[in-house]
């Protein structure tokens, strides 16, 4: 069957690009000595999780404990990416690592004092790593707090300190390429003066795990990091695109629409809207993404405004843009896309070959309740 046989919307995954990203990635981690633990928020996908092994990762990032618990058969290390902090979900971290080499992330004594707690119940002892705030301002100590909590954190006999972690996610503040390399700078500061401080109060840090996708290529080259954490590299979006991490061919995921209204001069309406694209422009703010997608070989065309099922589109001076033609959007930010769906069609050279399921999205499949 031939993409252009499909009913739309679809949710669209290009092989070629989901393979060769995978590979450009993880040979570059394999080259440069590093693990790559991908975050796998961007997919929740089994599938996809076994084409990242498949490539090299030898570990997996979390956004939840579903995530954690899906990958947790693949014979994989497993880090959940924030803390826990109720009796329940420490539990199902429990459960989790009597069935796999699992990290925990903490940041504060509060969390680990009731994991701590629930481990010695349970007689399990529980390895995590210390969050750093390297400049996004959500979780983690600031680096030159690192060995006071590390301190603090040693006192639970449960918890066994494995190293360090952090996300640069700042970076997507970033507007173009030339401001990528001060984030990496930040993030490498940071790292360096947690680790050696860390150093030398006598903790080891076996792990010092960081990453985003935008930071990747530079960290890669950082000598204090072991474990890169890229996620939206598998697929990549018009974010990734408008600070030239990714060219267009090297995003994955698209919608495939059809423009089913012309109702005005300038305005045409797709039957694809907030679910498919979500509403993102970029986390931080970044004003160089115009719209909610790249409307693939329409440059005149902004989607400006979506309401659910729908996307109205300007076209900026003459377009070719009909009513009844398909067209390819890559969305803002292609995780929530992968979040609305509960698969991809993928697709080679315009053909289907197969479906990617969508199976660990939160709460998409009725496990009882938990
Ligand atoms: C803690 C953490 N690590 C890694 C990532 C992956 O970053 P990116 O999607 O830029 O590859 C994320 C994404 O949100 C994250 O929250």
């Amino acid at each position: 069957m031939k993409q252009s046989e499909l009913m739309t919307p679809a949710v669209i995954c290009n092989l070629d690009a989901l393979e060769g990203n995978l590979k450009r990635y993880h040979e570059a981690a394999k080259a440069n000595g590093k693990e790559l633990w991908p975050m796998i928020k961007t997919h929740k996908s089994t599938e996809v999780a076994r084409m990242q092994v498949a490539a090299g990762a030898t570990g997996f990032l979390c956004g939840n404990l579903e995530e954690a618990e899906a990958v947790s058969y693949l014979g994989k290390k497993v880090m959940l990416a924030y803390p826990v902090a109720s009796k329940e979900n420490i539990a199902k971290a429990i459960e989790i690592a009597k069935k796999c080499d699992f990290y925990l992330r903490l940041d504060g004594v509060e969390a680990a004092a009731m994991i701590d707690a629930q481990a010695k119940e349970a007689g399990i002892v529980m390895k995590y790593t210390l969050i750093i705030n390297a400049g996004l301002d959500r979780f983690g100590v600031k680096p030159e707090d690192a060995v006071d909590m590390a301190k603090k954190l040693a006192e639970f006999k449960n918890l066994k300190f494995m190293g360090i972690s952090t996300h640069p996610g700042q970076v997507y503040a970033a507007k173009s390429a030339a401001e990528v390399p001060a984030y990496i700078e930040q993030e490498y500061n940071v790292i360096k003066t947690a680790v050696d401080s860390l150093k030398a109060a006598g903790f080891t840090c076996e792990i010092v795990s960081t990453g985003s996708t935008p930071t990747f290529w530079g960290t890669i080259h950082n000598e204090y990091v072991n474990v890169l954490h890229p996620g939206n590299y598998v697929f990549h979006d018009t974010i990734q695109m408008s600070i030239d991490v990714a060219k267009e061919e090297e995003c994955a995921v698209y919608i495939y629409a059809t423009v089913i209204s012309h109702p005005q001069k300038d305005l045409y309406i797709c039957d694809a809207g907030t679910k498919c694209f979500a509403l993102d422009q970029g986390a931080h703010g970044n004003d160089s993404i115009k719209g909610y997608g790249t409307i693939k070989g329409h440059p005149e065309l902004t989607m400006y405004a979506l309401s659910e099922e729908v996307g109205k589109m300007h076209a900026d001076g003459p377009t070719t843009l009909k009513v009844g033609d398909k067209i390819e959007v890559i969305p803002n930010h292609s995780c929530p896309t992968f979040n609305n769906t509960s698969y991809a069609i993928g697709v080679r050279g315009g053909e289907v070959e197969r479906i990617i399921h969508v199976d660990f999205r939160e709460n998409s499949t009725f496990k009882g309740i938990r």
